[in-house]
């Protein structure tokens, strides 16, 4: 087939996901090493944003795809009730590099099905039903999880296509203090808020939290924000869920966003990085009190792809290159390179409003104006599907050989751990030029 036709027939006869499908054309990827991918032009990008924030160690990494090959001769499938040595091998290392405490394992295949396993576990386990979430985030696609996610996402899903039960509190923004106040000045209040809706509400299983947020801003907490919550949470007995989907393996500068603070979350979910996005793999880790609940109550939950031999094999290889090349340590130093080089451009450009991060973990966001921080586009735009300033700009980018994810009126740039300085420069180059787009959009 040509490449013409294969967009053809991919467009034609297979879904572009959250979109509208008229005018869907997608780019035909043909190969993809290191920081970069190839089109069928021959035409090779820059990874800025490791897809969506999930090829961690890089493309093409010769260790996880021996692995994968590896596991394939010896056993592709077996069912989850059964045990294989690669099932022990990561359940070893989980417990090493996650945080303390959490040490029982669920495997699935996706961050949204790590999510909804959480969601039932956290009921089953207080017997209490109610979810407390946060207006921005992302928790995934399914009924629990896209119940849970505060970005307009949700909306097409709603009333049907959800559980009942979430309720969405205010999340920790100093940018944009979504209760009207300033850090420090604010003692934490969006915390406080969550425990008046705990106390209020009656029947709260759990909170459910992105510790660094990611595709609704990369907003890094205050200081004080998740020790707090962490706080709020045991006092009224309500577990901490830590959604670690984008945030972990080595994102943020350490093994999980939560380490930045020593918190440690009685669920933790992961997926995307556990693998660097090479197989399907997601994560549920609970605390052994919750698990041991289970020891006399029915666990009503399972896939028959859980625990998958393929999909745990490439995991073990993923955590231990990280681990080879000190990705962990090379996220904090090429992240304060990063940060550095993306504060100089809010500088020089008058349409960045914000520059936040951690780690390799950073949001630039856009407004119209510095000081009423008006956004250049909205959730309503951009369910309508209407232009974005973001997408002219990451559109620019492309031509000229740069990806870089793009969220209403913010870029999220969260390259492989592997990138180089030099590569962060090229990448820093080509978004320089391109925010012209944006700063021309402004009057004055
Ligand atoms: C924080 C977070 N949670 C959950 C998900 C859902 O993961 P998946 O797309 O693998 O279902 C995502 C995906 O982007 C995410 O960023």
């Amino acid at each position: 087939m040509t490449s013409e036709e294969i967009v053809k027939i991919t467009s034609n006869h297979t879904y572009g996901t959250w979109r509208y499908q008229k005018g869907w054309k997608p780019l035909h990827i043909v190969d993809a090493e290191g920081c970069y991918f190839t089109d069928s032009s021959g035409k090779k990008y820059l990874d800025f944003s490791a897809q969506l924030m999930c090829v961690n160690i890089g493309h093409k990494n010769r260790a996880v795809i021996k692995s994968i090959a590896d596991q394939a001769e010896k056993l592709c499938y077996i069912a989850p009730g059964y045990t294989t040595d690669v099932r022990a091998e990561l359940s070893k290392l989980l417990l090493e590099v996650l945080p303390k405490g959490l040490e029982k394992f669920y495997f699935s295949t996706s961050g949204t099905e790590a999510n909804e396993a959480a969601i039932k576990i956290a009921r089953m386990y207080t017997g209490k039903y109610k979810i407390i979430s946060r207006y921005n985030s992302y928790h995934g696609s399914t009924a629990a999880s896209i119940a849970a996610t505060g970005d307009p996402r949700r909306w097409f899903a709603e009333p049907t296509s959800k559980i009942d039960g979430v309720i969405f509190a205010p999340e920790c923004n100093c940018y944009r203090c979504p209760l009207g106040h300033n850090y420090p000045a604010c003692n934490i209040a969006c915390a406080d808020y969550i425990e008046h809706m705990i106390k209020n509400e009656g029947n709260v299983a759990a909170v459910m939290v992105e510790p660094v947020v990611g595709t609704n801003g990369v907003l890094v907490p205050a200081e004080e924000y998740l020790p707090k919550l962490r706080k709020i949470c045991d006092d009224n007995n309500v577990l901490l869920i830590a959604d670690e989907v984008m945030s972990g393996w080595g994102r943020t500068g350490k093994w999980f966003a939560v380490d930045n603070w020593d918190v440690k979350p009685d669920i933790l979910t992961t997926a995307k990085g556990i693998t660097s996005a090479y197989v399907p793999l997601g994560l549920t880790a609970t605390t052994m009190k919750i698990a041991d609940f289970f020891d006399d109550h029915f666990f009503a939950h399972g896939h028959t792809y859980e625990a998958h031999p393929l999909t745990l094999a490439p995991a073990i290889a993923a955590i231990n290159e990280i681990k080879r090349m000190n990705l962990i340590e090379r996220a904090v130093e090429m992240g304060e390179y990063l940060g550095k080089k993306l504060n100089e451009l809010k500088e020089k450009h008058k349409s960045i409003g914000d520059v936040r991060g951690k780690g390799l973990f950073w949001a630039v966001e856009i407004v119209k104006d510095k000081t009423s921080k008006e956004p250049f586009n909205n959730k309503e735009e951009k369910v309508a599907g209407k232009p974005l300033t973001v997408n002219k700009v990451t559109a620019e980018m492309m031509n000229n050989g740069i990806y870089m994810q793009g969220w209403i009126s913010h870029f999220v740039i969260a390259p492989p751990l592997i990138i180089t300085k030099e590569e962060i420069d090229s990448a820093i180059k080509v978004f320089d030029e391109a925010l012209k787009i944006a700063d021309n959009e402004l009057k004055n």
